[in-house]
């Protein structure tokens, strides 16, 4: 026990009437204890289920009650218990990652959702993780960046849950490996939920233990009394339901796999029609997720091919002329790295120590001056309901983030290689070395005057119009008001 956490211990160790108290946790290190635990036959695990194994079409809803047959490892015994499978939104091809140590249960899901909507884990009882990762806003909180507990203004944007069960590393800087660890962090925040003086956590324990039902579901899922690491876990097993997919894209994507079979042409790519044909059906069912696309379910069908040819173009544009898949690849569309777009940089490209980004991160002797200013690549799916945008929340539009990258990004030292005309660069040095005029509007940096020329991409009006479009169709398919509304809970 290190001193800062005996302060505490002693001063409820004095404090009258001792059995009204609850007990100081020596340590997050209690054992499960079988007896106190749901027993396996009883517990129900969630299974996640996606679009390419056995099964996904004919699950009927996001969550489905189903069995599952198992071995009980107390007993070597084989038990037939209910399961709940997720049909896991298209466009996500993997299971999220569940760390081995926390399984997914149905009765931990459920604690783990009450505490994420639970205002119990600030000091004040005035703040929860939905305060500023809202469902209501995409899971994120529509601000440039997050006010906490007592009106404390923070730095940084709020990004969204959907699909952090994906990330690899998390927060901007990705100083969190799981959504275990990151859950853990809020609560010891001064600008976030902890507004006391001594051990945040052991505070937020203590008011956890405190109510009998929090206690009862602790026990249950796992054998012992509230404590940190399982409440971390809990939220973390809540959270990694939040999933976003089956938007306009991933509806296209599947409508050319089936248009490419039906063909036997074993080319594997999309064509205007793919969107033309996803386009009918959202009209034939009046499916809200036009209205992604500024398109009216009563009223745009004419418009369909016409939009589905600037849905591709836009595609096209992202992948190709205007480089977005260098860095936003994948099915949530991120390389889960860090790069430096100059997003924090001052107009004099000098990037202030708060904004040093990954870099303050690398552990001792392992700095890399290519990650100073560096954030982590965010993922595209949801955009429309997550706005402002990037980790300083200055961006207010998708208009305006393409006309940013269409300028090639903030100049300063340390932007991305991937966002630089490094042709142009090489010419410029060239010129230089070989006392040739070279173009005064280029900046350059440090004492070896090294040019700095960002990338333009130089994207028409329509073909910017047509990228915004594009985005527009990654939004998805509204979450299951299981997961999105908070008052909602399996069986009720
Ligand atoms: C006061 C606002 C606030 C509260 C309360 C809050 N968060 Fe956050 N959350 C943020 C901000 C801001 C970040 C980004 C911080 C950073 O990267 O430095 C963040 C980051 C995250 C991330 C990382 C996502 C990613 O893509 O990297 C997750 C997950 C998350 N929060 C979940 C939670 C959970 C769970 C809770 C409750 C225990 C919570 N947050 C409480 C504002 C808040
Ligand atoms: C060099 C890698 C790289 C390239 C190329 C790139 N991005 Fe990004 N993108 C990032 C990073 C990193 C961030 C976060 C930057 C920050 O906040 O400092 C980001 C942020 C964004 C955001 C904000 C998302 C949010 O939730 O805040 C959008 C939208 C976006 N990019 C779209 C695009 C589009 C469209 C293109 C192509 C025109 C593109 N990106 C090209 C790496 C890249």
């Amino acid at each position: 026990m290190t001193p800062r956490r005996l302060l505490p211990v002693l001063a409820l160790l004095a404090a009258p009437p001792a059995a009204a108290q609850p007990k100081p946790d020596p340590a997050d290190y209690l054992l499960p204890n079988d007896t106190l635990m749901t027993p396996f036959r009883d517990r129900v695990p969630i299974l996640f289920v996606t679009r390419n194994q056995p099964g996904w079409d004919a699950l009927p809803a996001f969550w489905t009650d189903a069995t599952e047959d198992a071995v009980d490892p107390a007993t070597g015994q084989k038990v037939t218990r209910k399961a709940v499978k997720i049909k896991v939104p298209m466009g996500l091809t993997t299971a999220p990652p569940v760390p081995p140590e926390n399984p997914l249960t149905v009765e931990k899901w459920v604690l783990g959702k009450k505490l994420y909507y639970d205002k119990i884990l600030s000091t004040d009882g005035t703040v929860s993780c939905a305060s500023c990762h809202d469902p209501a806003k995409g899971f994120a909180d529509g601000r440039k960046s997050s006010t906490g507990i007592s009106g404390k203004l923070g730095p940084i944007n709020s990004p969204t849950v959907f699909n952090a069960a994906y990330n690899k590393l998390q927060f901007w800087d990705g100083r969190a490996f799981t959504l275990e660890d990151q859950s853990q962090g809020p609560v010891g925040n001064a600008l976030e939920m902890f507004g006391g003086k001594a051990d945040p956590w052991e505070e937020a324990v203590a008011r956890i233990r405190a109510n009998p039902e929090y206690v009862k579901a602790f026990l249950a899922v796992f054998g012992h009394a509230p404590t940190r690491d399982a409440a971390a876990k809990a939220i973390a097993a809540y959270e990694r339901t939040v999933l976003l997919g089956t938007g306009v894209q991933d509806r296209a994507e599947a409508a050319m796999r089936k248009r490419v079979v039906e063909e036997e042409t074993g080319k594997f790519e999309l064509k205007a029609a793919d969107y033309a044909a996803t386009l009918k059906a959202a009209f034939a069912a009046k499916d809200p997720a036009l209205a992604d696309l500024g398109l009216d379910p009563a009223k745009d069908a004419g418009k369909t091919d016409e939009v589905a040819a600037r849905v591709l173009n836009g595609r096209t544009l992202f992948f190709n002329k205007a480089r977005c898949s260098n860095c936003h690849t994948g099915d949530t569309y991120t390389d889960g790295g860090f790069h430096n777009l100059g997003v924090g940089a001052t107009k004099d490209g000098e990037l202030p120590l708060g904004e040093f980004g990954r870099y303050t991160r690398l552990p001792t002797g392992h700095k890399d001056p290519n990650l100073v200013g560096a954030f982590k690549t965010p993922g595209l799916r949801g955009l429309l309901q997550t706005a402002p945008y990037m980790h300083s929340g200055d961006e207010k539009t998708l208009e305006q983030v393409v006309d940013f990258y269409d300028r090639g990004g903030n100049v300063n030292p340390y932007l991305d290689e991937k966002m630089r005309d490094t042709a142009a660069e090489a010419a410029y040095l060239r010129n230089v070395a070989e006392g040739k005029p070279v173009d005064p509007a280029v900046r350059t940096f440090g004492p070896a005057k090294k040019p700095i020329i960002p990338l333009r991409l130089n994207l028409t009006p329509q073909e910017k119009a047509d990228l915004v479009l594009f985005l527009k169709a990654l939004n998805g398919d509204p979450l299951d008001p299981l997961v999105a509304d908070p008052a909602r809970f399996p069986g009720k």
